[in-house]
């Protein structure tokens, strides 16, 4: 099904593709697209994964061999904004048709949209979100990403539903269940709204909780690794819930535990969101209870889509834009449980 469903928006891209790349051909002469992307920090799992997955779909639209090429320049700001703006400002003079960037600041996007209003350049910024004020200050300007508050509903309600299945995560039988909260960076829009929407889902679920601590660790497995030793000091086997914004601070709270050598049946249940290569396989061999899929391949493909698109002036019809400026993928929950069912198929 999954499998299916790839390879209809394969082909549904190829066809858009080449619609704009033909219409590119006639109306520029050469039809070369080029398009800049700047990420935030290339060490970022999930954005290096999202980045690998614009750059397999890129390669698949060459592969069509049309005579238009579409070339990529990458970008790493390695956590600096002004070190972000330069690389903006070269993409233009690169000759970049349109950009794709994942602000360091997502307060603070005016010198971009400066610079590329100025050279008339869109802009596709995606992962990262901006302010509505600033996507609406000019018409050339977009935002792919997804829902954050869909990702922290699903994450509360996969670990109540575990809960239920699994009274033993109440390890002192107190009919609450003591929980932390592993937060990613501070002023993110992910991380405030799923610390907030992953608990309330709880809540909802009927699950009496309460909350020891929560600590941010900026989406790093080594910080999560290091406040997560720090809990396990401070409240010993009291942890029974580790609800982490990020699958790789959920992997880092699981090295704590490592490190601290406690035994399988006192850790706590440990959840995340992303689905990366290595979240997905914590939650194969039992170290994540779940997680909640960041289609990163989805993601990918709009941005492309509509990069072709906002480059060309072809298909933008075609898109589904939300006030003509969003477009969001929606999340999913993964499980031992549909994993295992899903078999090769999974994401
Ligand atoms: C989130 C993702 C995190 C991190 C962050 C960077 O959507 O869940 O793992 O990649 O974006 O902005």
């Amino acid at each position: 099904m999954k499998r299916c469903r790839r390879y209809v928006c394969l082909a549904a891209l190829t066809a858009l593709v080449l619609i704009f790349l033909s219409a590119c051909g006639k109306k520029q002469g050469t039809g070369d697209i080029r398009i800049g992307v700047a990420v935030y920090d290339e060490y970022d799992t999930f954005v290096s994964e999202l980045t690998e997955a614009f750059l397999a779909d890129v390669a698949e639209v060459n592969a069509v061999g049309t005579n238009a090429p579409v070339s990529v320049v990458r970008y790493n700001a390695a956590q600096s904004q002004i070190t972000q703006n330069e690389q903006v400002e070269q993409m233009i003079s690169k000759g970049c048709s349109v950009i794709c960037v994942n602000l360091v600041d997502r307060t603070d996007p005016s010198m971009i949209i400066e610079m590329a209003r100025e050279a008339d350049v869109p802009v596709i910024f995606f992962n990262r979100e901006l302010v509505e004020e600033d996507l609406m200050s000019w018409n050339r300007l977009y935002y792919v990403g997804a829902d954050a508050f869909e990702s922290g509903r699903i994450q509360g309600r996969t670990a109540a539903a575990y809960i239920k299945e699994h009274p033993e995560t109440d390890r002192n039988g107190d009919g609450v269940i003591q929980y932390v909260v592993l937060e990613g960076e501070a002023g993110h829009q992910d991380a405030i709204v799923r610390s907030e929407t992953s608990v309330d889902a709880l809540i909802e679920e009927g699950i009496q909780i309460e909350k020891l601590e929560s600590a941010i660790a900026n989406w790093n497995r080594a910080q999560a690794r290091n406040r997560m030793e720090q809990m396990i000091e401070t409240y010993g086997e009291g942890v029974e819930l580790v609800l982490a914004n990020n699958d790789d601070m959920a992997l880092g709270a699981a090295d704590a535990c490592d490190s601290r050598e406690i035994p399988e049946e006192e850790r706590p249940a440990i959840i995340g969101i992303d689905g990366t290569k290595v979240g997905l396989e914590g939650v194969r061999n039992g170290k994540l209870i779940g997680t909640v899929y960041n289609d990163k391949e989805g993601q990918a493909r709009a941005m492309l889509q509509l990069a072709l698109a906002a480059a060309t002036g072809e298909g933008m019809e075609d898109l589904p834009l939300t006030d003509g400026k969003y477009i969001r993928l929606p999340y999913s929950e993964i499980t031992l449980d549909n994993i295992s069912r899903l078999g090769e198929e999974a994401p």
